[in-house]
């Protein structure tokens, strides 16, 4: 299971230094797809894997309505007390090589929220 997803995780910083030439050009919706999709699913659901580490189900209204955006943002900078959990800013900057505003993520996070 951890090996797939190193794989997925490599094979996403193969492909994304390729697709991303500065920070710029870091596009949520392809970034989320290729990496945070493995985790949390393309539709905001948690995969097989993403369960194992406890990952939220971004579709549930109560989890939605549990969290700021600031808590969001603070998460995906510092972390939380889930020990299974990288920060995605660390993670992307260790597997890219570039520094993301992850303030990107959160409109996307919503967006699986009931409308
Ligand atoms: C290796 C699996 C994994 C990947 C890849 C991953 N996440 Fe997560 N994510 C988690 C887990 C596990 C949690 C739950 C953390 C907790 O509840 O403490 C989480 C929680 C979150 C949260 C909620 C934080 C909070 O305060 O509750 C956000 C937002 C988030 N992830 C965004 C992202 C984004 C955006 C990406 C892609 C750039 C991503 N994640 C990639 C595993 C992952």
């Amino acid at each position: 299971m951890k090996r797939t997803l190193l794989v997925g995780v490599f094979f996403f910083g193969v492909v994304f230094s390729f697709v991303a030439e500065s920070k710029a050009d870091v596009n949520p919706d392809q970034v989320y797809g290729m990496l945070c999709a493995l985790c949390h699913g393309a539709d905001g659901q948690p995969t097989k894997q993403g369960k194992q580490f406890g990952s939220p189900d971004f579709t549930d209204v109560n989890w939605q309505k549990s969290k700021t955006d600031d808590q969001l943002l603070l998460s995906m900078t510092k972390g939380t007390d889930n020990p299974n959990y990288r920060p995605i800013k660390d993670m992307i900057e260790e597997l890219l090589g570039v520094s993301v505003d992850v303030s990107i993520f959160v409109p996307k996070v919503r967006n699986f929220g009931p409308k």
